[in-house]
């Protein structure tokens, strides 16, 4: 079979990964982590002039909070609205994977464009900002987040191995993971939250009612479905129906993107003292602010 060239491409990074040391495989831009082959200096520094448009669709998540599912969803629910049944394409939307040659087909795409990233606001380039699209936010408990991480990182043969799990707690509690800190995130969303052009939704809120999720989403982006479309959406990306297609949907990679899909396993991973090492940092950073009770910490984290 003939391969693309964003799958080839990704097979010579996997290649170029597996034969690189661990410590190679980050770096260190302002300050924040990044993967050394997928977003290098070069990729980053272009990506500063990235024209967003009005209507692009912008998906924003810090890393595992369940990004390739809302991809997923937007993708169908694009579909659905136009008609159309459009093979999702085989790059990734994260804007900081695309390399200068990447990012210049991207300028030259039809609208309407889907486009995400994992990146921190203040790094995002600033026309997310200035042009004023849509920006979907999708959070997620960060116990779970961090047990999410923690095996992506395992499994992921672009990223340093993250064991030993005592350390890469430390060090996701320190914000010394790719993309940095998750309460930088979170804090910098908060400012942003009464912006009429975000929208936040949570993993846990997704699980709980995700018939409810598509609506919203839809609803945002002025998609306009039918029931019948919205519950049809939502059977089709439970995760294990996620699951079942991945290898379809993400190849390889599938086994490493849909792992367990549940909200609670941190409890599996914690011990009682980076329990309340948690809880301590999640009270300093977010008690009493708005993103902090959406997060609904106490249900989900004690
Ligand atoms: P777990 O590692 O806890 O299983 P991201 O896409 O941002 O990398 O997030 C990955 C997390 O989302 C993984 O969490 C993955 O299993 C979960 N996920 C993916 N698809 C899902 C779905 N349809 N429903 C619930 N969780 C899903």
């Amino acid at each position: 079979m003939t391969q693309t060239a964003p799958m080839s491409a990704m097979k010579s990074r996997m290649e170029e990964a597996s034969k690189m040391k661990d410590e190679d495989k980050l770096y260190k831009r302002d300050g924040v982590l990044y993967s050394t082959i997928l977003s290098p200096p070069e990729t980053l520094d272009k990506l500063k002039d990235l024209q967003v448009r009005e209507d692009d669709l912008l998906l924003v998540a810090y890393p595992k909070c369940g990004f390739n599912w809302m991809v997923a969803v937007l993708r169908k629910i694009m579909n659905a609205s136009t008609g159309k049944n459009e093979a999702p394409p085989e790059r990734s939307p994260l804007v900081e994977f695309l390399p200068p040659d990447a990012q210049q087909k991207l300028a030259e795409a039809p609208s309407q464009r889907l486009l995400g990233t994992h990146l921190h606001p203040d790094n995002m380039p600033a026309s997310f900002f200035t042009k004023k699209p849509k920006i979907l936010v999708v959070f997620r408990n960060p116990k779970d987040t961090l047990v999410s991480y923690f095996h992506f990182m395992n499994k992921n043969p672009v990223l340093p191995s993250a064991e030993p799990w005592d350390k890469f707690f430390s060090e996701f509690m320190a914000g010394e993971v790719p993309w940095g800190s998750y309460f930088d995130h979170a804090l910098a969303w908060e400012k942003r939250l009464d912006d009429p052009n975000v929208m936040i939704v949570t993993y846990e809120d997704l699980k709980q009612n995700l018939s409810e999720g598509v609506k919203k989403v839809a609803e945002f982006f002025n998609f306009p479905l039918s029931e019948e479309q919205i519950r049809s959406i939502a059977g089709e990306s439970t995760f294990s129906v996620m699951l079942e297609n991945s290898q379809k949907s993400h190849g390889g990679f599938g086994q490493v993107f849909f792992r367990k899909g549940e909200v609670g396993d941190w409890k599996n991973h914690f011990t009682k003292d980076q329990s309340k090492q948690m809880d301590e940092l999640f009270k300093n950073k977010l008690a009493g602010t708005k993103l902090g009770a959406r997060l609904k910490y106490d249900l989900y984290c004690q």
